[in-house]
């Protein structure tokens, strides 16, 4: 699939967009000043998959996160801002995933990975 552009402008703080790339699911989050520090401050040694949150957004731009929207155990869509960690809650067998969309509770043994992207300018992505 090409790549497609995703214009932020439009997307409030605090606000969960869905794209599709490839077929592939993708969420667009712009993160409040609270999810940002509460995917910061998480220890790593608190992971299932321990990743820092700078290694999955861009530095300077740290309100935007983009990940791919199938939990990682069986391919369920997690409902936005469900769970302890305010991140995702997937129906289907109870992962539980935070502001990072680092995985927190299983079964999901992994992150929801991050599509390929880039910053065109400050409010303009290309995934692809
Ligand atoms: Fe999400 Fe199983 S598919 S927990």
């Amino acid at each position: 699939g090409a790549p497609i552009e995703v214009d932020l402008s439009p997307i409030a703080e605090g606000q969960i967009v869905r794209v599709f790339w490839r077929d592939a699911l993708i969420f667009v989050r712009h993160r409040t000043a609270e999810e940002i520090e509460a995917a910061q401050q998480t220890p790593l040694s608190d992971l299932i998959d321990p990743e820092p949150d700078a290694d999955r957004v861009v530095e300077g731009r740290e309100q935007w996160l983009i990940i791919y929207g199938n939990c990682t155990h069986l391919g369920c869509v997690p409902l936005d801002f469900q769970g302890q960690y305010r991140g995702w809650f997937c129906p289907c067998h109870g992962s539980v995933f935070d502001t990072s969309g680092r995985v927190r509770v299983g079964p999901a043994p992994i992150n929801l990975p991050l599509p390929p992207y880039e910053f065109v300018d400050d409010t303009t992505i290309i995934i692809g």
